[in-house]
Formats: structure tokens, C-alpha cells, sequence
């Protein structure tokens, strides 16, 4: 059989993008391999959304060219096209993100550009996945929102809902394969709505905890503009939805807000995070932060400190503004100085550890339910899990865990981890 290696950058709808061609690559004549030397054939499935995400991929395609046949799938395959073809003549082929379902006509007929327009991508494929406990779905594809400094729309496309059967059967397929907890993920998971059945983001979670095996449903990531009152009220209400919500700020100056096309004020903001404090206790609330984006000043910069000590997130993701060709904010004016962006980008995360380590130290001596998920990746010898509110609990144990829930007492904590023992 072929041997194919898949390598994936970018965000989880890659990953899951990636389970779905190893999916129909596996139900053809093709066995998909962990080993890269071993491979006929590397599937490098790429990101847009930073320069510097691709300048990785683009080096990690240079590399594999001299003996594999590379073909080049995803965001900035999506973005490059014809370009990609120039600079590395010898590709196999490019497949753009509406055509993951092609790939194996792209590899049998090579040489072959392979983009939107032809075919939109089609479910009914068993995913290969990687894990075995937590499946990612995706439950919608593109965006509508154009935020002024975000290439995703552009090669993603429109806006558009699967309909709920589908992701019902995905989610069964899950149950039945032993897994625990799904993640939905779509860039904007409030919005979602089946045309067909009328069914909303809410109406979805509902019929989803309908279905047994699946313990925790989780969900990514929600737009501050788009998250109501009720869609809060619901998600606190249903016991199998997890009380973690990934709400991206962005800034806490309106005056940047408004630039970056965001459609909500700090205040409003600050309004979700109390409405969700307020309705999950206990619950956790994570952001994005983007520092440096054109015309941000000190002032502005100021403001987005105060809001994130105001919401007090339990954990941040952090970026400095990367302009991308083809987004309005790459031409704006006074973009900012990268001297600067560095600065800024250190001040949020020394802001963000202090936080985090004030909310993850008044866990110890505490009690949590985690789902172990598998070993840890720095000390081996203990197991990994995960509690509802997405904190990551190490504790001693054997792979023969994974999959089930413990309760655990905390005995220790860092900035993102915790230490604990099973109470038996
Ligand atoms: N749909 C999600 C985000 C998808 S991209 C949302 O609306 O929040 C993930 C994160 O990457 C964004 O939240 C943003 O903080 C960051 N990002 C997007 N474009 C960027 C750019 N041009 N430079 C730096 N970071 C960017
Ligand atoms: Fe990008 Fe904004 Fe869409 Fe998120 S909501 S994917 S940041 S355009
Ligand atoms: Fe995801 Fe990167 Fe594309 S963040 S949607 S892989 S541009």
C-alpha cells in the first residue's frame, strides 16, 4: 500500500480537516503512516492566519520536496495557489479548503491544482482520528465577519452550517468508538444555524447531550457579538455542556474594536463575562489577545490591560498583529513598530501569568472531576487529564486510565498545570 504522512499547522479545523483526508485516503488504497521516512507521499496541511505560520510551512515543504511528493493542502494553499506552484515546481499538487475530499485525486493524478468552486467538501466519511477520548466536529465551515486584520474569510469562504443529522451521526460514531467528550469548532459557533431544520447553536447542544456514551460536549469559539443572554443561560443550564467558555477580546479599546470590525464595545465585553460568571460559578472564560494592530496606541494598549485584569481570563493566547495581503488592515496607516509589538506582546503575557496563577494556586486542596486523557508529554510516568473548565490535572497512574473520570484532590499548582491524587 502507499504510505502517506500527514503533517498539520494551524488551528483544530486543520486537525480535524487532516483526520478527514487520512479518513479518505484510508478508505482508498492508501495506509496512513506516523512515520515521515517512511512515506511516498507528505500531505502538509497549512495556516494563514500569521506570517510567521507560514514561513513554517513553507520551510517544512522546502525540506520534504528534496525526496518526497509533497502536496500542499489547507489555508495557504487556499492563499497561494499558482504562487506555491512557482516556488516549488516540483509540488505533486494543491488543494484548496474546499476540496480536503479530492485528496485522493490529487495524489493519483498529480501536477493538478485542486480548488473552490469544484466540489464542497463532503461528509460521510469515517474520520481517522488521532485521539481516542476527545473527537473535534467541525459544525461549521468559513466566516462572515471580516475582521480588518484576518485572512480567514478569504480562504475559508462564506459562512455556511452543517446540517445537525450530519453531526448527529458523527457525534453516534464517536459514542461507539469509545470517546468521551466532542468539541465542536467553527470560527463562530454562536452563529450557527441548520438552514433545513431550523436548528440553532443551542438547539444543537441540546440534541447532541441526547446522546449516550458522549459525557461533555465543549465548543469553539464563540464571537462577544453574537453570544446572548440565553445562548449563556442555555449552555449553563445543560449539565453535559462544559462551563468553558473561548471568548476572544482581541482589544479593550473601542476605538480599536471599531477598526477591527469586532461589533462590540469593552463594555459589552465586560457585560458577557459577568453574565457568564454570573451563570456558571465557577466556570472559566479564555481569550485572544492581539497586540499591535495598526494605529494602537499606549492609551489603547493601556485599555486592553484594564479590561483583561477586569475579566480575569484563566488563560490568554497571545498574538502580535501580522499584516496579511488582501485584509483591509494591511493597508491602513501608523502600522506599528515591531519593536514595540514585542513589548506589548511580553507586557500581556507577564499580566496574563500573574492571573493565571492566582486562579490555578486557590485550586489546591480543592476537589475536581478530570477525564483522563493520556500521559503527560513532560514527565511520562504520570497521567494527563482534563476538568470541565479545560484545567489540565497531572496525577500518578497507568495508561489504563485513559478514558475514564476520577475525582481528584489538587496538592499542587503552577501557572497552567495542576498536580493532584485520585480520592478513592
Ligand atoms: N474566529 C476566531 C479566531 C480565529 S483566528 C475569532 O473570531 O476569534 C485565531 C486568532 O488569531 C484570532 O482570535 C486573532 O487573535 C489571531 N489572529 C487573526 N489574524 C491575525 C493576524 N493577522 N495577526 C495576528 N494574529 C491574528
Ligand atoms: Fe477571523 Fe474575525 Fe472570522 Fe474570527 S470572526 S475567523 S477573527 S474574521
Ligand atoms: Fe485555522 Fe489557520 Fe486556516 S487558524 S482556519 S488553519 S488560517
Amino acid at each position: 500500500m502507499t504510505k502517506v504522512f500527514i503533517k498539520t499547522f494551524g488551528c483544530q479545523m486543520n486537525v480535524y480537516d487532516s483526520e478527514r483526508m487520512a479518513g479518505v485516503l484510508g478508505a482508498d488504497d492508501f495506509e496512513i503512516t506516523g512515520d515521515e521516512k517512511s512515506a511516498e507521499y507528505v500531505i502538509i496541511n497549512t495556516c494563514s492566519v500569521r506570517q510567521h505560520a507560514e514561513d513554517r510551512a513553507l520551510s517544512y515543504i522546502g525540506a520534504a520536496i528534496k525526496d518526497k511528493k509533497v502536496i500542499v493542502a489547507g489555508c495557504m494553499a487556499e492563499r497561494m495557489q499558482d504562487e506555491l506552484m512557482a516556488k516549488f515546481p516540483r509540488l505533486h499538487a494543491v488543494v484548496g479548503t474546499f476540496n480536503f475530499s479530492n485528496i485522493v485525486s490529487a495524489i493519483n493524478r498529480g501536477k493538478k491544482k485542486i480548488f473552490a468552486g469544484i466540489t464542497e467538501e463532503k461528509y460521510p466519511v469515517k474520520l481517522r482520528r488521532n485521539e481516542k477520548v476527545r473527537g473535534y466536529i467541525t459544525i461549521m465551515q468559513g466566516c462572515d465577519n471580516y475582521c480588518a486584520y484576518c485572512i480567514v474569510p478569504y480562504v475559508r469562504g462564506r459562512e455556511r452550517s452543517r446540517d445537525v443529522e450530519g453531526i448527529l451521526a458523527e457525534i453516534r460514531q464517536l459514542a461507539s468508538d469509545g470517546f468521551k467528550e466532542v468539541m465542536f469548532l467553527g470560527q463562530n459557533v454562536n452563529s450557527f444555524l441548520d438552514a433545513k431544520s431550523g436548528i440553532n447553536f443551542s438547539g444543537l447542544l441540546r440534541k447532541s447531550a441526547e446522546i449516550s456514551g458522549i459525557e461533555r460536549l465543549r465548543f469553539m469559539t464563540s464571537h462577544p457579538k453574537d453570544l446572548t443572554d440565553e445562548l449563556i443561560e442555555s449552555i449553563a443550564a445543560a449539565p453535559k455542556v462544559c462551563k468553558h467558555i473561548h471568548l476572544p477580546l482581541q482589544s479593550g479599546s473601542d476605538r480599536i474594536l471599531k477598526m477591527m470590525n469586532r461589533h462590540y464595545t469593552a463594555d459589552w465585553y465586560l457585560s458577557r463575562v459577568r453574565k457568564i460568571r454570573e451563570a456558571m460559578p465557577g466556570g472559566a472564560i479564555t481569550t485572544d489577545i492581539l497586540v499591535g494592530f495598526p494605529g494602537e496606541t499606549d492609551v489603547d494598549f493601556q485599555q486592553t490591560l484594564e479590561v483583561m485584569k477586569k475579566a480575569g481570563f484563566d488563560a490568554s493566547y497571545i498574538f502580535k498583529y501580522s499584516p496579511r495581503r488582501g485584509t483591509k488592515a494591511a493597508l491602513m496607516d501608523s502600522q506599528v513598530d515591531e519593536k514595540e509589538k514585542l513589548k506589548r506582546l511580553n507586557n500581556v503575557l507577564e499580566l496574563q501569568k500573574k492571573i493565571s496563577e492566582d486562579i490555578t494556586k486557590a485550586y489546591v486542596g480543592r476537589e475536581v472531576k478530570i477525564l483522563v486523557t493520556g500521559p503527560n508529554m513532560v514527565i511520562k510516568t504520570m497521567m494527563e487529564g482534563i476538568t470541565d473548565n479545560s484545567k489540565k490535572v497531572i496525577i500518578p497512574g497507568d495508561t489504563g486510565m485513559i478514558g475514564n473520570f476520577y475525582r481528584v484532590k489538587v496538592t499542587r499548582a503552577q501557572t497552567a498545570v495542576m498536580e493532584g491524587e485520585i480520592i478513592k
